[in-house]
């Protein structure tokens, strides 16, 4: 193989691009020519499909965000788009094409190989840490910190004021970054999507920290959970303190990659063209274990990730 393309899609993660700079700096190695797809596959459709040299890719380790920018395209499910997005590949003499991802950008890929047979390789790239087949997907790690560094700054003002606040954290459908900062951040409370608990034992909990004299609490809310300002709402129906809503949003996407992220995708880019280059197609790269690992790309659609019971158990046992 001596052309592969590589493209970001759907929402951005950091760490995208140092798992970008790994798949360029592989394919320098072994003089195969390396083609930056802009936008996902809004660029592939549109021919905005360009050589990427060793200037592009240096210096981006570290650099949040994704050189390559990224876009949804809900289009690509029909066939005719992914014909003629196709068609532009192959003008350009890309036999093989890195996605990454999560699990949506995974089944364009997917189809371009069943229906073109264009050699695909998947690498998960969002924040949400929601792709089975991998214990971490890039970005998560990143995020998590940001969090972190959030919960740490709320607590002296609910400290201060002794608030009981509501922090929204993304991650789609998925707890993972919602427990695991409550976890990590000494939260007292933590509403994910995977596990049901009610406004009632929520409002019950805070009452009992009250009379034990602690004034002040942080509630790590999943947005999966629902909207955190109707939370908020039947929670002061239930209690006497004052609340206070903060929605994380974007900045939870943004800034440089941790350590964890940066090795994380340096090893996913470079397996992904390795194996690329051993001829395999149609898979996603993982790590397990702290093990590289790959499955069928199907896989990360046909499972679903498991929220660890135990960790949420723990987590609302030292919340107290
Ligand atoms: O999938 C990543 C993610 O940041 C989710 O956590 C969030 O729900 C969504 O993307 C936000 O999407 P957008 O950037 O399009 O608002």
């Amino acid at each position: 193989m001596k052309k592969i393309g590589i493209l970001t899609s759907g929402g951005d993660s950091p760490g995208m691009n140092t798992a970008i700079r790994a798949v360029t700096k592989m394919a320098m190695n072994y003089n195969c020519e390396m083609y930056g797809i802009k936008r996902g596959y809004k660029g592939m459709l549109n021919d905005e499909i360009f050589k990427l040299n060793p200037l592009d890719v240096s210096g981006i380790a570290d650099r949040g965000g994704t050189i390559l920018l990224s876009a949804r395209l809900p289009e690509f499910k029909q066939p005719e788009v992914r014909a003629k997005a196709a068609a532009n590949l192959k003008r350009h003499g890309i036999e093989g094409l890195v996605v990454i991802g999560g699990d949506g950008s995974y089944r364009g890929a997917d189809l371009l190989f069943r229906e073109h047979g264009i050699k695909v390789v998947g690498i998960p790239g969002t924040i949400d840490n929601d792709i089975a087949g991998t214990d971490y997907t890039i970005g998560y790690d990143t995020t998590l910190n940001i969090i972190l560094d959030a919960v740490s700054r709320i607590r002296d003002t609910a400290n201060s004021h002794e608030r009981t606040y509501l922090l929204e954290v993304m991650g789609r459908d998925c707890g993972d970054l919602a427990l695991y900062s409550a976890m990590a951040g000494g939260a007292n409370g933590v509403l994910i999507p995977e596990v049901n608990r009610s406004i009632d034992e929520l409002a019950e909990d805070i009452k009992e920290r009250r009379s034990q004299r602690k004034l002040s609490d942080i509630i790590i809310v999943a947005e999966g959970v629902g909207h955190v300002f109707d939370i908020a709402k039947e929670l002061k129906e239930k209690i006497n303190t004052e609340i206070r809503v903060t929605v994380l949003g974007h900045i939870q996407r943004g800034g440089s990659p941790t350590a964890f992220d940066r090795v994380l995708a340096t090893r996913m880019g470079a397996r992904a063209f390795e194996l690329l280059m051993e001829g395999e197609s149609g898979i996603m790269v993982g790590m397990e274990n702290n093990k590289m690992v790959t499955h069928a790309i199907s896989y990360a659609w046909e499972n679903k990730t498991n929220i660890s019971l135990d960790d949420y158990n723990l987590t609302h046992l030292l919340s107290i």
